[in-house]
C-alpha cells in the first residue's frame, strides 16, 4: 500500500484538528496536563518540540518556564495555525516546517519532545532515521520525552474520547497501518493514519542512536477525575492506547 507522507496527511485537516485539540478531555484534561507535568522543571531550559502540530503544547512549554522553545512540524498548515497562536505571532516561539527523519541543522537542546509523533514511522527505517534526528538534537545531558500510541494496546473503538484508533485485525503486527479517526467540536471528522511497531522496535531504534527508553504509563492528573468523573476515565485506564517514552543519551 502506498504511504503518505505526514504532511500531506496533516494539511487538508490541520483546522478540523486544531479545533478539536484540547476540546477533547482525553487530552485536555488528562494527556497534556500529565506530559507537561512528567517534563519537571523547564526552567532555563531550550526545548525543542518535534511534531508540534498546532501548537498546543509548544505554547505550554514556554509558559512552563523554558529559556527558549522551537516547534517543527513537516505539515505546513500546522505550523500555519501555531504562528497564529500567541507566542507564535510574538515571535516568543521559533517554528519551522520540517520532517523529522530528514533534519538539516543539528542545534542542541536540553529537552526535546515529540507527543504523538514516533508512531508516524512508516518503516523501521524511517522509525531509525526520526530516532536519530532526536540524538543528534540532544545535549550530552538532555532528554527526549515522547507519547505514542500504546503498542500494548493499540486500538481504541470506544468514540468517547474523540479519538478511535482501528487496524485490519485485532492484534496488529509489525508495520501495520493503524487508522485514526478524530472528532472536532462540531462533530467534523478527521482521518489520518498511523504505524505499528512492538515496543522492542521502538527500543531498538533509540539504542541504535545511542538513547536509553523508560516507558511510563499515562495517569491523569486528580482534577480531570473531579471534573470529567471516574467512569470517563476508567475503559483508559484498563486499555491505556497511549504511552509516555523517558529517553537518554547512554
Ligand atoms: C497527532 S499530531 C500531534 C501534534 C502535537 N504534538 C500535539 O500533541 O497536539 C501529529 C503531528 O505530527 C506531525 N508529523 C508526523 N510525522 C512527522 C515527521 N516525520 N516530522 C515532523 N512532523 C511530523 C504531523 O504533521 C502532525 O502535526
Amino acid at each position: 500500500m502506498a504511504r503518505s507522507a505526514p504532511q500531506a496527511e496533516y494539511d487538508p485537516i490541520a483546522e478540523r484538528y486544531a479545533a478539536a485539540n484540547a476540546g477533547r478531555p482525553l487530552f485536555g484534561e488528562g494527556i497534556y496536563p500529565f506530559f507537561l507535568s512528567a517534563l519537571g522543571d523547564l526552567t532555563g531550559q531550550a526545548v525543542l518540540d518535534l511534531g508540534c502540530g498546532d501548537g498546543e503544547i509548544t505554547e505550554k512549554i514556554l509558559e512552563y518556564g523554558a529559556r527558549s522553545v522551537r516547534g517543527i512540524d513537516a505539515a505546513p498548515e500546522m505550523i500555519r495555525i501555531a504562528r497564529r497562536r500567541e507566542y507564535g505571532a510574538s515571535g516568543r516561539i521559533e517554528y519551522e516546517v520540517g520532517k523529522v527523519g530528514e533534519l538539516k541543522e543539528p542545534g542542541r537542546h536540553d529537552l526535546v519532545t515529540g507527543a504523538f509523533l514516533l508512531h508516524y514511522a512508516a518503516t523501521k527505517d524511517e522509525l531509525c532515521r526520526m530516532c536519530g534526528d532526536i540524538a543528534a538534537r540532544l545535549n550530552p545531558q538532555g532528554r527526549f520525552v515522547g507519547i505514542i500510541n500504546n503498542p500494548g494496546h493499540p486500538l481504541n473503538p470506544d468514540p468517547r474520547y474523540g479519538n478511535t484508533i482501528r487496524a485490519v485485525r485485532e492484534f496488529p503486527l509489525e508495520g501495520d497501518t493503524l487508522f485514526v479517526e478524530g472528532r472536532g467540536g462540531n462533530n467534523e471528522v478527521f482521518q489520518f493514519v498511523n504505524y505499528y511497531w512492538k515496543k522492542e522496535t521502538y527500543e531498538w531504534a533509540l539504542l541504535e542512536n545511542g538513547l536509553t527508553c523508560r516507558w511510563k504509563s499515562i495517569i491523569p492528573p486528580r482534577a480531570a477525575f473531579e471534573k470529567t468523573g471516574e467512569a470517563f476515565w476508567r475503559p483508559f485506564l484498563e486499555r491505556p492506547f497511549f504511552i509516555m517514552m523517558e529517553c537518554k543519551p547512554c
